[in-house]
């Protein structure tokens, strides 16, 4: 397998059996435990807000959720004004959270994610036309994708700059923080950064949960691994990034070997 694993590295070779056996038994660590544990608190703050916030939108000309929605979350919490506590609640909390994480999590986490997952290449510009043509019927091939692809990496920036938005106008909403009018417009900002992160919701949660051979992914953000096989096929460049980072390691590690044992045959 060593020289073969070699030749993987090189171009995306298609592989034989024993190949895909041996990848499929390897696995290689993709989240670390605080994204994943943000990713799960961060989805539950998303249902709090989203059944809080759909019942607190009761206007006649934008009322979102059905009628008995609003009658359920009231009755579940006893009055409109409750609900809009639990709403605010749950986001000052999200907001606290996110604050911590982005502070001192700035160099570990958010730095290296926002650099490997919200930055498209040009692989990712093809990636999007040429997924839009086989979507289409045409008979195209993907190029190479990193840790995430590009349909990742837009609901990513998505995600990012809504919550950014999200934050900004809910706290100016919540603690009447500026003037009537900007008031207003957070208001709007808001809905509008809610729509945005929703409406990607649908696909990323099929994706994630529902899609078979997405499955590994879904796994992965319990146990923050992947199978070597699921990287080489859907996150080539990632994967063989990672591959050349270890074989430098192994390198190093035989070099310091070598010269300790060059020494040590020297003072004999
Ligand atoms: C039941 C709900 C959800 C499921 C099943 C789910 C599933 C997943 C899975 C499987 C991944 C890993 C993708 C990969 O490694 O290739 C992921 C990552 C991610 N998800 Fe979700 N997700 C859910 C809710 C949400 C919500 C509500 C948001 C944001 C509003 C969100 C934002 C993200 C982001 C930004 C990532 C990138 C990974 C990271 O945190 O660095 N997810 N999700």
């Amino acid at each position: 397998m060593s020289t073969r694993k070699t030749s993987l590295l090189e171009p995306h070779v298609l592989l034989g059996a024993a190949d895909r056996e041996a990848l499929q038994r390897r696995s290689i660590k993709k989240h670390d435990t605080a994204v994943i544990l943000l990713h799960w608190f961060n989805a539950s703050i998303w249902a709090v807000e989203l059944a809080t916030g759909g019942a607190l939108l009761a206007g006649p000309g934008y009322q979102i959720a059905p009628g008995w929605w609003r009658t359920f979350m009231i009755s579940l919490f006893g009055s409109p004004a409750m609900v809009l506590k639990v709403h605010i609640t749950a986001g000052v909390l999200w907001t606290a959270v996110l604050a911590v994480y982005g502070v001192f999590g700035f160099r570990k986490y958010l730095m290296p994610t926002v650099s490997d997952y919200l930055i498209p290449d040009m692989d990712d510009l093809v990636w999007l036309k040429n997924r839009t043509l086989l979507m289409l019927g045409k008979r195209v091939s993907l190029p190479p994708q990193g840790i995430y692809n590009a349909g990742q990496k837009l609901y990513g920036l998505a995600v990012y700059g809504g919550t950014a938005v999200i934050i900004v106008t809910g706290l100016v909403m919540a603690f009447h923080l500026a003037p009537s009018w900007v008031v207003r417009w957070a208001i709007l900002l808001h809905f509008l950064a809610v729509g945005a992160i929703f409406s990607g919701l649908f696909v990323h949660v099929y994706m994630g949960a529902v899609l078979p051979e997405e499955r590994p992914a879904f796994y992965s953000m319990f146990t923050g691994k992947v199978p070597e096989l699921y990287a080489y096929r859907h996150h080539y460049k990632w994967w063989r990034r990672y591959k050349e980072i270890e074989l430098d390691w192994r390198q190093d590690l035989e070099r310091e070997a070598a010269a300790e044992r060059r020494q040590s045959e020297e003072e004999i």
